[in-house]
């Protein structure tokens, strides 16, 4: 479906709360899953990805039972070693994250499992994952040898490495260390920096030993022991509300004049708040009220005004703390005034979709300056909404960039307007974001 989203002249005046994060969503599915106990997580994201991990794990015999707004969520734990096979090829679906961490608790398993997906998926690397598994004596291969999905994982015993992860992805990192729980022996992954900490800090919480250390220059190594038991959390799980989803009314908050958005209850883990950091470097007024812990993760409200935004450089150690935040920041950086520069984010052309390709050619059609390096962007801001064409772009079947093209139609002056093509991918991570976006009137 495509769908238009017209210029508004006035502010985002009000309050939000936005889903719950998607990352801390799934790693709260599959680690139930093979605790002891009952997990009980509220704040959970129903979205069509984290969906995809529940079903997933249904159909290896846990039982998970949703409440009816599928926020809630309680999780009957069977143990390390308790899945059962599944009768059925499991489908990732759109979700990198179910498909890369889930390999690595069935590496370990007494069976063989198939793993498969969408169109997407079947064409984002799958190696960086199967390569460091098979050292740790698993049997998982890419069905057509492309090094993609599906993968065809048959369960062995596990030892522990120590493994040096040319990026920081905590995609791979977490395969490792869910891995590495069932292995013989210590598992050590190092990372050029410090990718987002949600399955460390679940997995200590839940009685794993895990432990980090960073570095001057900014990699990080973290060991995980192999355990016997992980125990459910107990009480409730609070899952916040997830900061990739924030940002898309956060931008427009900042980029409309006269606005005031107070941001309820957002996961600031600081591994994933450089979007607070960049912006502000760029000139935004962003307050953090109400500084909390909850489930293990820090949680504030977000107050944000209407700012004047310069061009920045965004690289190195920053990246991994904003990588899906990136798209939206692009879009942002098209109405800075100066000039914008992002460097070190290959990553962003193996995500969804080519999000360095995807946000050039849409910023390129509504009439911004935007060129695409090797491993990143340069945006020429507009400085104002002034001189933003009308135009129809493409998501590319990739909800963050049909989001972050939501956002500038949002900006567009009157009669301006921003048509996005395929725009129904966006219930992945965010179902309910257009009813949001609609609630301002
Ligand atoms: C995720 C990690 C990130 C991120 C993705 C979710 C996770 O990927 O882009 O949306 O939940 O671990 P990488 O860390 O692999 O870059």
């Amino acid at each position: 479906m495509d769908r238009a989203v017209f210029g508004r002249g006035r502010g985002l005046r009000g309050e939000l709360t936005v889903p719950g994060d998607k990352s801390i969503s799934h790693r709260a599915v599959m680690l139930g899953a093979i605790a002891e106990g009952e997990t009980h997580a509220a704040g959970f994201l129903h979205g069509a990805d984290c969906l995809s991990t529940i079903q997933c794990l249904r159909a290896m015999g846990a039982e998970i039972r949703l409440s009816p707004d599928e926020t809630e969520l309680w999780i009957r734990g069977r143990g390390l070693r308790g899945l059962r096979r599944p009768e059925v090829a499991l489908d990732c679906g759109n979700s990198g994250t179910t498909m890369r961490l889930l390999s690595g608790i069935l590496a370990a398993q007494d069976f063989s499992v198939r793993l498969t997906g969408d169109e997407s998926i079947q064409r984002r690397p799958m190696r960086r994952i199967t390569e460091p598994l098979s050292e740790m004596g698993a049997e998982i291969r890419s069905v057509r040898g492309n090094g993609c999905a599906p993968l065809l994982i048959e369960g062995r015993t596990l030892h522990g490495i120590r493994y040096r992860s040319p990026v920081a992805s905590a995609q791979v990192k977490s395969a490792l260390l869910f891995a590495g729980l069932y292995a013989g022996g210590a598992t050590t992954i190092e990372e050029p920096f410090l990718s987002r900490d949600h399955s460390e800090r679940m997995l200590q919480a839940m009685g794993a030993s895990v432990d980090s250390r960073i570095f001057p220059d900014g990699r990080a190594v973290i060991t995980v022991q192999p355990t016997e038991v992980l125990c459910a959390p107990e009480g409730i799980l609070q899952i916040p509300g997830d900061i990739s989803s924030a940002a898309y009314f956060l931008t427009a908050a900042l980029l409309l004049p006269d606005s005031e958005l107070l941001l309820r209850n957002v996961g600031v883990n600081p591994t994933r708040d450089g979007i607070l950091r960049v912006y502000r470097s760029m000139g935004a007024e962003i307050r953090i009220e109400n500084l909390q812990c909850s489930g293990g993760e820090e949680i504030a409200d977000l107050r944000v005004c209407s700012s004047k935004l310069y061009g920045t450089e965004i690289s190195g150690a920053l990246i991994p703390a904003l990588i899906d935040e990136l798209p939206v920041i692009a879009a942002a950086a098209a109405l800075s005034e100066g000039t914008t520069v992002i460097r070190d984010a290959a990553e962003l052309k193996v995500k969804e979709s080519n999000r360095i390709f995807a946000m050039c050619e849409g910023l390129r059609r509504l009439g911004i300056d935007a060129a695409e390096t090797e491993d990143g962007m340069v945006i020429h801001g507009k400085g104002s909404r002034r001189g933003l064409h009308s135009a129809v772009v493409e998501s590319f079947g990739d909800h963050r960039i049909a989001m972050s093209f939501a956002v500038l139609g949002l900006c567009m002056e009157a009669g301006g307007s921003v048509m996005i093509r395929n725009a129904d991918c966006i219930r992945i991570s965010f179902p309910g974001f257009f009813e949001r976006l609609e609630s301002f009137g």
